[in-house]
């Protein structure tokens, strides 16, 4: 009997695609979240309660049970339990990733030391404590530059700053969001670093025994120029010429090793410039929100998946994503108030190649833009026989939305 536990936190999209792919493979799911679910007395014997920040008494929760019910692997399906993953799979023995590895690809400074001690091109950066004094930064850092919080993701504080004189509030407003975030906890800095114009891609990979697969090139072809970074489309495959593909995937791989990244998904971010091919970041999970519903592999295998088989240990069928070109469209919010409705979705799923719309907020609740917002609207798949042709369906669609608010 294969026995997987999956780190499930309370916000996350992924949990019905994980289960779908556990039950596809008639793999055991224990459920590890930090409350008690719904229906607890469904969950009879599969379910851990744990807190995901508390690292050493989790992993002997993880451990006892383990004993009576033992696991083939430990899946974080998000950022918030990759390091207690990592940290008990290595407690019971199990293929992971080392935890210092997971530690420095959740901490952004950290990250981009590894980067440059290990030659990649990387942003020039500096750390600075939320209550600095900013006019000394100001007057210390080049323009333009980005700051943004060590660890939050979704690009929740990233903000873009063009000269010294509008730093100081940029960076009030910055610590600002850290502060909220991280009300008892460390770290209370943020980073600072120089700001790399280009083209910017995404890849999904998975390692395996510290060889990466890269599974997609997403483009990104909304320009990502500030001051807040808000994503929309993603498209693959990468209409990028096949040398710079080629450029991508080494410098992927590079970047893994250098934080020292074994196995499992990663989803990284480059830039591309005349300068060359820049490393933003290498995170130790798979794409967030419900993008992995833009790849299919092999014979209609998920990405969760292929994740799920390669953690448990099990066979790896033949997996090259399908031939169609296929894209989402992270919903931005761009307007606060309360959502009253999205209004336009069935002219949205109308047009030819858009292939579903699932919007993630519930009427009645607050909608927050970037960069204090931490989530999108929702999203939209497209697939068709092009990327431009996916491009062009998830734009129109989205011409057809209205979001109505209460001011
Ligand atoms: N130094 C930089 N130069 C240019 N653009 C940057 C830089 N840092 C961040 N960005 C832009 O801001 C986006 C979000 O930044 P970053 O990836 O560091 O934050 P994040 O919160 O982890 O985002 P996500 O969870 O969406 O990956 C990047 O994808 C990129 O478009
Ligand atoms: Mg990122």
């Amino acid at each position: 009997m294969v026995r997987v536990l999956l780190l499930i936190p309370s916000r996350t999209y992924r949990t019905h695609d994980f289960m779908t792919a556990a039950s596809r493979l008639e793999i055991e799911v224990v459920v590890g979240s930090e409350h008690r679910p719904a229906l607890a007395g469904l969950m009879d014997g599969r379910h851990l309660r744990l807190d995901f920040e508390n690292i050493d008494g989790s992993t002997e929760r993880i451990v006892a049970f383990a004993q009576t019910r033992p696991l083939s692997a430990i899946i974080a399906v998000d950022d918030a339990g990759t390091l207690l993953a990592a940290a008990a799979a290595r407690a019971l023995g199990l293929p992971h990733n080392p935890v210092d590895a997971v530690e420095a690809a959740r901490d952004k400074a950290r990250m981009r030391e590894r980067f440059a001690r290990a030659g990649l091109l990387t942003p020039r950066f500096t750390t600075a404590a939320i209550d600095a004094d900013a006019q000394t930064i100001a007057a210390s850092v080049g323009y333009p530059c980005v700051i943004k919080p060590i660890d939050l993701s979704a690009s929740q504080g990233v903000v873009k700053v063009d000269d010294a004189a509008s730093f100081p509030l940029v960076f009030a407003r910055v610590a600002a969001i850290v502060a909220a975030c991280r009300p008892n906890g460390a770290p209370h800095s943020v980073l600072i670093e120089e700001f790399i114009a280009g083209e910017e891609v995404a890849v999904e990979g998975l390692l395996r025994g510290g060889e990466l697969e890269v599974l997609a090139i997403f483009d990104k072809p909304d320009p990502l120029n500030g001051p807040f970074f808000e994503e929309t489309i993603y498209v693959t495959p990468s209409r990028l010429s096949r040398e710079r593909q080629a450029e991508i995937r080494a410098t992927t791989a590079r970047a893994a090793r250098a934080l020292g990244l074994t196995d499992g998904p990663i989803h990284a971010e480059l830039r591309l410039n005349d300068r060359g091919t820049w490393m933003l970041e290498v995170a130790a999970r798979s794409i967030g929100g419900l993008c992995s519903r833009t790849l299919r592999f092999g014979s209609c295998i998920s990405l969760e998946e292929l994740i799920l088989r390669h953690a448990a240990g099990l066979p790896m069928p033949s997996h090259q994503r399908e031939q169609a070109a296929a894209g989402v469209m992270m919903l931005p919010i761009r307007e606060r108030g309360r959502l009253r409705a999205v209004e336009g979705q069935p002219e949205a799923k109308a047009i030819p190649g858009v292939e579903g719309l699932v919007i993630t907020i519930p009427p009645g609740e607050r909608l927050v833009p970037l960069p204090e917002g931490d989530r999108y609207l929702g999203f939209m798949f497209a697939r068709a026989e092009s990327p431009d042709a996916v491009e062009a369906a998830l734009r129109h669609a989205h011409a057809q939305l209205r979001v109505v608010t209460d001011g």
